[in-house]
């Protein structure tokens, strides 16, 4: 682990570096990103740091008052952030479905979509799609949330003349799947559920 953490990549930063130095220089006034799961964590630093280099940021939250808390917290340290809140539980495709309709019936521009919002070995239950709640909230509602919000990146990058971005914050642990992969067909069956893993 102090290995992977020492190593630099090829952008010459390691996992040593924090948001503020891989950001410093950049300026990202213009750009309008939204990022899922800006409560905590990954999130609510990202979240803060492209505030601070001026990007308008979204905070997709299911939390409103965290993120509203979140909000407030980013502004007392960077009173130039533009930063809006709006509700979105990515474990639900009729809340990804709403979400999207609402940012698009705004004309907002997006330059960046941040899917960040994750839950990690929960006990097993299934969302209210029925479907296992980790694979629908790291997975299905992002595919669904990108799938509804690409039209709107595309006309963005066409419009600003600047490539967008999609990124998806996932885990090594992804790796550690049944030897025969993703079995879709026993997704939803409590029995095959294992949130032991073995690194
Ligand atoms: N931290 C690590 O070491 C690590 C390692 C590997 C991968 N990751 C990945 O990195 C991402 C962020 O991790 P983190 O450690 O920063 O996590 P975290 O602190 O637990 O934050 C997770 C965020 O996701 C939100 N979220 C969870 N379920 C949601 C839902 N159904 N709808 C909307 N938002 C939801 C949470 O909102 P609430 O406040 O409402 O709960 C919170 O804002 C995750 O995708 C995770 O899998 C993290």
């Amino acid at each position: 682990m102090p290995l992977l953490i020492a190593c630099k990549g090829k952008s010459g930063f390691s996992a040593k570096n924090t948001a503020e130095d891989v950001t410093e220089g950049i300026d990202g006034h213009g750009l309008t990103a939204i990022i899922t799961g800006p409560t905590s964590g990954i999130g609510l630093e990202t979240a803060r740091v492209l505030a601070l280099r001026g990007v308008h940021v979204v905070m997709a939250a299911r939390n409103l008052e965290a993120a509203s808390k979140c909000k407030e917290t980013i502004i007392k340290g960077c009173p130039s952030a533009t930063i809006d809140v709006m509700e979105l539980d990515v474990s639900s495709l009729a809340s990804v479905t709403k979400f999207a309709n609402e940012y698009i019936s705004k004309g907002l521009p997006l330059n960046i979509l941040i899917c960040n919002a994750g839950v990690m070995a929960p006990p097993f239950s299934l969302s209210k799609d029925g479907i296992e709640s980790q694979f629908a909230t790291n997975y299905l509602g992002h595919f669904h949330l990108t799938n509804l919000l690409l039209d709107t990146m595309k006309h963005t990058t066409r419009s600003c003349g600047q490539e967008g971005r999609i990124v998806l914050v996932s885990s090594v642990v992804h790796r550690l799947t049944y030897k025969e992969g993703i079995m879709f067909d026993k997704l939803n069956d409590e029995k095959r559920y294992n949130v032991t893993c073995k690194f």
